[in-house]
């Protein structure tokens, strides 16, 4: 079976815990310092060695289609002032061996449904689903997907991105069982969306990055609603696992929800700090702020 190039981004949720910025824009373009979250989720498919990028769009995200196409006024007029460091900047938001593909889900029926919108592009090849609202950094070795790619390439089945959480939160994710653990890769033995604390069988958790075979097209279409009444990605998982190996690899790395306002604050002050240009001046502002806030 060929590698993975292609992922898919579906990006054709609302992002309501994001209103009223997220109104007439989408939340994937929300910046972090100075690149929207979308930009960080494909720099990070780009270097895990992705060719075809695949959104699968909904209405108000023109956006992202904009971000990542060539922007011919802006380009002439930074060309024209001599700005030779921002337009690349503006020229390099993708690289130019990568092809963009904009599928657009008419109806948000939920993440299965919006991965099963890609099924005629990927064909019949293993791929990638990343969610741009998990914004996950590994400042001391390869980025997540990349990890993911590796292991794929190894055991050549199906492989999906967790950590632990606490148990109060695993009402949030998808959750699954494994065996016994031996290191960061385990073979799943079952996934659950989104159970309550109670009854959750475990707390490890599925962020947004999944490795797929194509096998799971054939388990996205047989798909009845799930929780929260939404064709779910996670139960055709579950009846993928019945047949084939799936994996769970805990990646190394950082995640920060930016799909909740705390998680994208805890990002902006995290990348703001190690930004080149602001940092040293943000990190003097915060240090003032927080002796501040002692002496209040
Ligand atoms: C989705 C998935 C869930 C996964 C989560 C990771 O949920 O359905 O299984 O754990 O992403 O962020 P959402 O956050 O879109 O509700």
């Amino acid at each position: 079976m060929k590698g993975v190039s292609k992922v898919v981004f579906p990006v054709a949720g609302m992002g309501t815990r994001f209103l009223p910025a997220t109104k007439a824009s989408p939340k994937e373009m929300l910046p972090v310092v100075d690149k929207p979250l979308i930009q960080y989720a494909v720099e990070e498919a780009v270097a895990a060695g992705a060719t075809d990028l695949v959104f699968i769009t909904g209405r108000t995200k023109r956006a992202i289609e904009d971000h990542f196409d060539k922007a011919y006024e802006l380009e002439t007029e930074l060309q024209a002032r001599g700005k030779a460091a921002m337009l690349e900047l503006v020229r390099n938001t993708v690289p130019a061996h990568v092809n963009c593909i904009y599928i657009r889900q008419p109806e948000a029926l939920g993440l299965g449904h919006a991965v099963l919108c890609a099924a005629a592009v990927v064909g019949d090849e293993p791929f990638a689903v990343m969610l741009a609202d998990d914004l996950l950094h590994n400042p001391d070795g390869a980025p997540v997907l990349k990890q993911m790619v590796d292991v794929y390439n190894y055991h050549r089945c199906s492989v999906l991105g967790t950590m632990n959480v606490p148990r109060e939160d695993t009402r949030q994710y998808g959750i699954v069982s494994t065996e016994a653990q031996r290191g960061a890769v385990q073979r799943m033995t079952g996934i659950v969306e989104k159970p309550d604390p109670a009854s959750a069988p475990t707390t490890q958790a599925v962020v947004g990055r999944y490795i797929l075979t194509p096998r799971i097209f054939d388990h996205l279409r047989k798909l009845t609603p799930g929780a929260g009444g939404e064709l779910q990605l996670t139960d055709a998982i579950a009846s993928l696992l019945k047949e084939e190996a799936v994996l769970a690899h805990q990646y190394d790395g950082v995640r920060y929800d930016c799909g909740s306002k705390l998680g994208y604050l805890k990002a902006t002050v995290e990348f703001g700090l190690r930004h080149p240009e602001v940092s040293a001046d943000f990190k003097a502002y915060l240090e003032a702020r927080f002796a501040e806030h002692l002496a209040a």
